[in-house]
């Protein structure tokens, strides 16, 4: 399904978010702060993230299991960073090689979400810091309107523009089985997490989990 969408993907991004889904991404990256080593970006799609990673300094290799947004990214990484095929919930990384780790509206996607985080706990080193951006639930008065955003906007852009309209009427499905914010941090936690703590925007519509590797 991913795959299918890549031709507009970025496109449709910026158009759903009003151009908001930049500067989340921009303080993912500013959240992970300096890192001296390799930065992971999981399920990195056409690269975005990544690009946001790069722009701090360090190594970045971002990894995903769609081949044409594997291809994107490797066109746009043209060699500045790395291009790795592989599944978040069976990562070709060694334990502990990962300095730091970021996903941007992934993790929603992924069949197993506690294996997910058990992976990121088991590549990242002791101390790392892990950063999700995700989807996440609206509460009080957002609730209305980003659910007319949700159930209508969004899969009417996707009509309009993608090439698979079924996609965006799928993501607004995909959010429902999706932990809330509180929820989320505690499986963190569990994952093997300390400091698990989040930010969020419109109203909890999109959050900011932070967290760091226990054992540093
Ligand atoms: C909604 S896109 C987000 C892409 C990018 N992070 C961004 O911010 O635009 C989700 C990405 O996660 C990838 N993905 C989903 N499940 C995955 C898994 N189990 N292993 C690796 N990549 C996965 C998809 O192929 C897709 O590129």
């Amino acid at each position: 399904m991913f795959g299918r969408t890549v031709a507009r993907y970025d496109l449709l991004n910026t158009l759903m978010t009003g151009g908001q889904d930049a500067a989340w991404r921009r303080a993912t990256a500013t959240a992970l702060g300096a890192v001296d080593g390799v930065m992971l970006d999981l399920g990195c799609g056409t690269g975005a993230l990544a690009e946001a990673l790069l722009a701090t300094g360090g190594r970045v290799v971002g990894l995903d299991f769609s081949p044409p947004m594997l291809a994107v990214a490797r066109r746009r990484a043209a060699g500045r960073w790395d291009v790795l095929a592989g599944d978040a919930l069976v990562l070709p990384l060694a334990e502990g090689s990962v300095a730091a780790a970021a996903t941007a509206f992934t993790l929603r996607n992924v069949v197993d979400l506690p294996a997910a985080l058990a992976e990121l706990a088991r590549v990242l080193r002791p101390g790392g810091r892990l950063a999700v951006l995700e989807l996440s639930h609206a509460r009080g008065l957002w609730r209305l309107p980003l659910a007319a955003h949700r159930e209508v906007l969004v899969p009417l852009l996707g009509r309009l523009l993608s090439s698979d309209p079924g996609a965006y009427r799928y993501l607004p499905a995909s959010l429902q089985p999706f932990p809330p914010a509180g929820e989320l941090a505690a499986r963190i936690a569990a994952a093997g997490f300390r400091d698990v703590r989040w930010r969020a925007w419109f109203g909890g519509a999109v959050a900011l989990h932070l967290a760091d590797r226990v054992g540093a």
